[in-house]
């Protein structure tokens, strides 16, 4: 059904036509913009724009809609151009020219920013919880991993031995900040643009207020024009995202190195790898791939909708309607890819006695060697040549660095006593980080309870938010 025509002799081109449409990929917004239209439809009873007798009989068309949209009974036709004119649509078989009366005072400039807002904020949430689980997944492997040590890389070279734990809660904290990340965009971005119009406002419903309240935003956006046209809401919703994504890839990138046989620190369950059509030994690691290679599109998402920005003029143009494709790709991206990758880290198997071994490889012991000359009072540079020559000794006797004897530690340094022995020891080198930050098992496990509470104000936060939103939907 066309929302226009009248000033028109014809209906537009099949081209034109086929361009325009919107409708197989907006249609994910109907039941938001029901939930819309019925808050609007109460501002113009409020008004008296409508009558309240007409008023019940649309409102009681629109929730007979909304059920009907989510049994699938009623769906988009190939004449719909998009949701809008497919819900009025709907709206006007029930009740004749009377359907029509919802679009007084309103635009689908100002409605379909309003149902892309309410979809954002309801998928936004979905995806922090799904990101609080996946935290939670790595905490319980965190903690299993407190005492076990492993080499810690800098450069993909060995560096320093850490636990094993601390490698995986690292992870945790880039994924808390995705969450912090939404709870901030949806404080910002909850404002509502209903009322604008077009894009002067209306000249109709005099308390857009109302209807921003009665959908659960903060508050109404302050300037109809930048309503109709702001799209930053979509841009950094797709920057959460596309970081989201970009986490994901560095797991999914670790979990593929070390499954390799060279590494050989994790078997992934059978139920989260997948094999080879030829060759029958493989097992391998798609899902961590997968992860990897998703983060790809979820940054094009990012790129696109600021291509599409950039350089609008302000108020609506016809090209905000490419903001959400990309949004809608993003969102079912990441709803498609966490549970797999929570299901992945939940079930995979490690190998402390494998990363045990690689430990001290490669001299990661050297700074120790520095550090416990420092401590002598030995000014860093001149402990750092020390620890160096100690390192190219080894290298060129083909031994470690704990198996210098007294008398080659004392000619690369009169403080090289024989006790450097006693911080030449992986468990020395992590026990000796006992910052908050550091590695050490104490500051690990203080790290992982921080997590695990943050995760729980978190989800406490979130099924809030949540409670609120599906209220505000069924009301
Ligand atoms: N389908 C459009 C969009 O997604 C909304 C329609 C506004 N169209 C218009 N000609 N003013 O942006």
């Amino acid at each position: 059904m066309a929302l226009w025509g009248g000033r028109f002799s014809g209906g537009p081109a099949d081209s034109v036509a086929a361009l325009s449409r919107s409708v197989h990929f907006d249609w994910r917004l109907a039941p938001y913009d029901i939930r819309v239209n019925i808050a609007h439809l109460h501002g113009l009873v409020s008004q008296q724009i409508v009558s309240a007798t007409d008023g019940v009989k649309i409102e009681q068309a629109l929730r007979e809609l909304a059920s009907e949209i989510a049994s699938g009974t009623f769906h988009y036709n190939d004449l719909d151009e998009d949701v809008h004119s497919a819900i009025e649509r709907g709206l006007t078989a029930k009740l004749g020219p009377l359907g029509g009366a919802i679009r007084a005072g309103r635009s689908r400039n100002d409605l379909v920013v309003t149902d892309f807002k309410l979809y954002l904020i309801d998928h936004l949430l979905e995806i922090s919880e799904s990101l609080t689980e996946l935290v939670g997944a790595i905490s319980k492997q965190a903690t299993a991993h407190v005492g076990s040590i492993a080499p810690g890389f800098t450069h993909l070279q060995h560096a320093q031995p850490i636990l094993f734990g601390h490698e995986l809660a690292k992870h945790s904290q880039a994924l808390l900040r995705d969450i912090d990340r939404i709870s901030d965009w949806l404080e910002r971005n909850s404002f509502s643009p209903l009322g604008a119009g077009a894009l002067a406002g209306s000249g109709l419903l005099p308390e857009p207020e109302a209807s921003a309240q009665e959908l659960g935003f903060i508050g109404l956006m302050a300037n109809s024009i930048d309503a109709t046209s702001d799209r930053d809401f979509v841009a950094e919703a797709l920057f959460d995202l596309a970081m989201v994504g970009v986490h994901l890839s560095r797991l999914g990138e670790e979990f593929t190195l070390w499954s390799t046989t060279e590494f050989g620190w994790v078997t992934v369950a059978d139920a989260f790898s997948t094999g080879s059509s030829i060759m029958p030994q493989k097992k391998n690691p798609d899902i961590a791939e997968l992860a990897r290679g998703k983060s790809g599109r979820l940054i094009g998402n990012l790129s696109s909708i600021m291509v599409v920005l950039k350089g609008l003029p302000f108020a609506y143009n016809r090209d905000l309607q490419e903001d959400k494709e990309p949004a809608f790709d993003s969102v079912e991206t990441l709803l498609v890819l966490l549970p797999a990758i929570i299901g992945m880290v939940e079930t995979a198997t490690f190998h402390p006695d494998v990363m045990r071994a690689g430990a001290t490889a490669g001299f990661s012991l050297a700074t120790e060697i520095a550090d416990f000359l420092a401590r002598k009072g030995v000014p860093f540079s001149t402990a750092h040549e020390a620890a160096g020559a100690c390192v190219k000794l080894c290298e060129s006797n083909g031994i470690d660095l704990h198996q210098l004897s007294d008398d080659q530690f004392l000619s690369i340094h009169p403080s090289l006593t024989s006790d450097v022995r006693g911080v030449l020891t992986a468990e020395g080198a992590i026990d000796s980080r006992i910052s908050s930050i550091g590695t050490s098992s104490q500051s690990l496990s203080e790290q992982i309870s921080a997590i695990d509470s943050e995760t729980h104000l978190a989800r406490l936060w979130i099924s809030s938010e949540s409670k609120r939103f599906t209220e505000m939907m069924n009301s």
